[in-house]
């Protein structure tokens, strides 16, 4: 069966495939034998790809009905197949060939070769090669890992940065410490949200912006709330500054009180919640963590439609390194602020289904929960 193939970058690269999943719902995904490589099978239109890899913060490129080759294969079968590819998934315009390795040298193959191989094939098809600005692009992963490499024609960049990392939180007229990095806050609104059409982001304590900047420079609505007026007017000035305002409205007021502070129009709207709270104590100062955060999942059940997503990050002792898979459902996770089984059933109390656990490696005393719940229907 063919499939389309997500190649993913290095940074989180669980996360990153959860991303993709959450933009494609339509796609069931399943990773191949190289980390980085994910197969999305099922069909969508065209656009619907190019939209969510615009979008999303893991996703290099997704290489379309794709040649899956693996070193056991032999060159030749690699040939035959690129050749046979091209044959049958022609291209209207001018084509180019781009290449990019995942994990280091793949012994006994150069890129710079391959390259040359595929664009003989394209120029012996009568495609005429445009390197500055080609209208399509033939991509080719090497992936040293696993032995494989998976070409065809790309959707996105294939660079390793997306672009999102340079524009650094400190960068912003109104920076704090607590400022999420802009990297992890795309991806948690699009884990939240879903795609682009689904219906907008609520970040509920939005600080200095950073999910609600994310989501709206991404082309979503977004909503932030914070009990602070300091934050709302640092955070607008950040939307002014990256030309988002029109995207965005901030609320100022409690995030536990949802019912009454969101106008109507706006809570019906609303796919994805996302939630970074407060360290230690709160600046409500009366509430311990993990009730506060029960106090916002209750407030955001209370508004959310069918289908709606939340996402939670909070701070956690170090877990180490452990970016390539989700957590198992039984491992123990010490939060820095409360016990996690407290926290877990305060999802189950307020109408969340967890659906999925991550940690970041923030430094050797410090780590970070990602978590991934879903609304549960109430009957
Ligand atoms: C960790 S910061 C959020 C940082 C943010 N993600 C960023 O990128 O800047 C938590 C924010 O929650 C706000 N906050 C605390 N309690 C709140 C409540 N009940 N409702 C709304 N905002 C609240 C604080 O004022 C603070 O700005």
């Amino acid at each position: 069966m063919t499939s389309h193939v997500a190649s993913l970058r290095g940074w989180h690269v669980a996360l990153a495939r959860a991303e993709i999943s959450a933009l494609l719902p339509e796609m069931a995904a399943h990773r191949l034998s190289a980390r980085r490589l994910l197969c999305l099978e099922g069909s969508a239109p065209v656009q619907r790809f190019e939209e969510a890899v615009s979008c999303s913060s893991g996703c290099q490129a997704i290489l379309l009905n794709a040649v899956i080759w693996s070193v056991e294969d032999g060159l030749e079968t690699l040939f035959q197949r690129v050749e046979a590819y091209i044959e049958t998934y022609p291209r209207t315009g001018s084509v180019a060939v781009r290449s990019w390795k995942h994990e280091g040298k793949m012994d006994g193959m150069s890129a710079r070769e391959l390259m040359r191989k595929f664009g003989g094939m394209l120029s012996a098809q009568s495609y005429s090669i445009d390197l500055e600005t080609p209208d399509h692009r033939l991509g080719m992963v090497i992936d040293a890992s696993a032995g494989v490499i998976v070409c065809g024609w790309m959707i996105g960049t294939g660079d390793e940065s997306d672009g999102i990392s340079s524009r650094r939180a400190t960068d912003r007229p109104f920076f704090k410490p607590v400022s999420l990095d802009p990297r992890l806050a795309r991806l948690a609104v699009n884990l939240a949200s879903g795609p682009l059409q689904r219906g907008a982001t609520l970040d509920l304590m939005t600080g200095t912006g950073g999910f609600v900047l994310e989501a709206a420079v991404s082309g979503r609505q977004a909503y932030g709330i914070d009990l602070d007026p300091e934050m709302i007017e640092g955070a607008q000035r950040n939307l002014d500054w990256a030309n988002a305002s029109s995207q965005a409205r901030l609320f100022h007021g409690d995030a536990t009180t949802l019912d009454n502070l969101l106008p109507d129009d706006v809570k019906q709207r609303i796919s994805g919640f996302v939630l970074d709270p407060p360290y230690g104590r709160n600046s409500q100062g009366t509430l311990a963590p993990v009730t506060l955060i029960q106090a916002v999942l209750n407030s955001s059940s209370s508004v959310a439609g069918p289908g709606a997503h939340f996402v939670l990050i909070v701070p956690i002792h170090p877990y180490g390194e452990y970016g390539d898979e989700a957590l198992p459902v039984d491992a123990p996770i010490h939060l820095l602020h409360g016990e996690w089984h407290d926290l877990e059933a305060c999802f189950e109390q307020t109408g969340w289904k967890i659906e999925g656990r991550w940690v970041e490696h923030v430094h050797a005393s410090l780590g970070r929960l990602i978590l991934l719940a879903s609304s549960v229907p109430r009957g």
